[in-house]
């Protein structure tokens, strides 16, 4: 399973990328706010220090808008996924942009439904916001396994990517699944290689090599 990191910040993707753990990255409009950057100096930025797909997200809410911001972001570099939401004129720009050989991201999805139309019209990326389906009391891995099931009887060659994710579990439940990619916020990769156990078991293997004569 490949892991992106879920943010816009430089120093976080930074850091990833020299644990040598980082797959891609995944911008919304939201990181970008945080950061305080422009996107016309970010990005760029971004895509030379990621040796993966890097999403940026059009912003647009017509078809033909989507698709004029679409190419001007794809000619930043080789490794651009342009995130399109989930809507009539979303699809509509996902099936134009696929026939020029611009790579999609589908974001905002909520329902299998919308992940299957997205398939069909050719996203390379789909990603289900498991997280925000557990804040409204919907099981959100349930989303990740009916998107795999539909993706599989179909032969679909779209990638699931698990975003909006809030905890460890969510992150183990996607690889039982068998999801392509998870998207993480930096925290959380820290959370995915520490266990108390591990400390306290180091720490006793620490204190008994002292007794052994040097
Ligand atoms: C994914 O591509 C989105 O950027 C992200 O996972 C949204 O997550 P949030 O609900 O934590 O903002």
């Amino acid at each position: 399973m490949k892991l992106f990191l879920d943010t816009a910040f430089i120093e976080e993707i930074k850091q990833v990328r020299d644990w040598g753990l980082l797959d891609g990255v995944t911008t919304n409009p939201s990181h970008v706010a945080k950061t305080g950057a422009s996107p016309k100096d970010l990005y760029p930025q971004i895509c030379r220090i990621v040796d993966g797909p890097v999403s940026l997200e059009a912003v647009s809410l017509e078809a033909d808008g989507i698709v004029k911001e679409a190419r001007e972001l794809a000619k930043i570099a080789d490794n651009v996924v342009i995130k399109v939401p989930i809507m009539r004129e979303g699809l509509i720009a996902v099936k134009k942009l696929k026939a020029e050989g611009i790579k999609t991201n589908v974001t905002t999805t909520f329902s299998a439904l919308q992940a299957l139309l997205a398939a069909k019209a050719g996203a390379a990326y789909i990603s289900p916001f498991v997280g925000r389906l557990d804040y409204v009391g919907q099981r959100g891995m349930t989303l990740v396994e009916e998107i795999k099931k539909i993706y599989s009887n179909y032969g679909y060659k779209t990638e699931i990517i698990v975003a909006a994710i809030r905890h460890p579990m969510h992150v183990l439940e996607s690889a039982l699944i068998g999801a392509d990619i998870c998207t993480l916020y930096f925290d959380w990769f820290k959370m995915l290689y520490e266990h108390p156990m591990t400390d306290i078991s180091i720490q006793n293997f620490l204190k008994d090599w002292e007794k052994v004569p040097k």
